[in-house]
């Protein structure tokens, strides 16, 4: 494992999300932020383009409330320039300075290459390629350890097997929903990776359980997933356990998962994450979550097979 991280770590991508700098608004997340620091979760997950910048924004006026310590829990990612979409060795240098002038650190533990849609694999490894430029900072020591992050598993898949990563991030791929990621993970497991599996509420309808409106994976929850989770949610009411328990509880009993990601943007929420972290699951709930048999996943990855 190239990093010491604990069984969750806590996501921001919606923290600061519409602040003002100075304003209240950005005061209250601050305090949030500040929370988080003070949890007993390791690592706090950001990237440069979480909330236009506002999340780095937000973890960068904690930071300078909390001093050195808070500086080097902080693992962010760098992304596309916003405008052209450019995404190579130049841009990742500019996103990564980017991020440590509003974190107002010098270094990080770790930086994921993040969601590389707008280049091709190619590209991104190639000469002048992201990938270089995540590797310098590396080998400058301005970075502990380089990662990559996104969702389409075939992709993650080509990008692990260049060997050159310390550590993975998928999300929404290795839930009670779908798990996609899984043979991604176990190739990440073997080349000594750190495994980062975020998202395990599935980014909504795995928390507060099946109802109109709700969401898997950023899109709305098909009629066929709303059903199966509704069955999911009698399972759990018989034992007793909330849904969101059993979801969380798949992902950190996983022996390949190191750190689970889960997006936290207020203190109500990272008290609700402490509870059902604690909270026992029955093994009979595994075994009647298996006889439910597989969840209509509405993840579509073919694209990039
Ligand atoms: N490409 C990437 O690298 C990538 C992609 C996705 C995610 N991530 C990382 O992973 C983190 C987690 O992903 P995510 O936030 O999209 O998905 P998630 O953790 O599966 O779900 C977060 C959602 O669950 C809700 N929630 C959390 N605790 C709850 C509780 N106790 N009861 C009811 N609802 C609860 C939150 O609602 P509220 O909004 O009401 O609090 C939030 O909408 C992100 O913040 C980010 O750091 C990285």
């Amino acid at each position: 494992m190239a990093l010491n991280v604990s069984p969750l770590t806590l996501g921001t991508s919606g923290l600061g999300r519409g602040t003002e700098p100075g304003s209240r608004e950005e005061e209250a997340a601050v305090d949030v932020a500040e929370q988080l620091f003070a949890s007993t979760h390791a690592f706090i997950d950001t990237s440069n383009n979480y909330a236009d910048g506002r999340s780095e924004a937000v973890l960068g006026r904690a930071i300078a409330r909390l001093g050195a310590d808070a500086a080097t829990r902080v693992i962010s990612k760098v992304d596309a320039d916003p405008v052209t979409g450019a995404f190579d060795r130049d841009r990742v240098l500019r996103s990564f300075d980017e991020t440590t002038a509003r974190l107002g650190v010098d270094r990080l533990p770790l930086l994921h290459l993040h969601d590389p849609f707008t280049v091709t694999f190619d590209e991104a490894i190639g000469r002048g390629g992201a990938v270089e430029g995540l590797i310098e900072l590396r080998e400058s020591g301005r970075v502990g350890a380089i990662g990559v992050a996104a969702g389409p598993a075939p992709l993650m898949a080509r990008y692990v097997d260049t060997g050159v990563f310390d550590a993975v991030l998928v999300h929404n791929r290795f839930t009670v929903v779908d798990q996609s990621a899984e043979p991604v993970f176990a190739a990440a497991r073997e080349l000594g990776m750190t495994v980062f599996n975020a998202a395990p509420f599935g980014a909504g309808i795995l928390a507060p359980g099946a109802r109109a409106g709700a969401m898997y994976a950023y899109r709305p929850a098909p009629p066929a997933l709303q059903e199966w989770v509704a069955r999911l949610e009698r399972v759990c009411a018989a034992h007793g356990v909330p849904l969101a328990a059993v979801a969380l509880d798949f992902s950190v009993r996983s022996p390949l998962v190191d750190s689970t990601i889960v997006g936290i943007s207020s203190a109500r929420r990272l008290a609700q994450l402490d509870e059902l972290a604690a909270t026992t699951i029955p093994a009979e709930v595994w075994a009647e979550l298996e006889a439910l048999g597989p969840a209509p996943s509405p993840v579509d990855d073919s694209a990039y097979a």
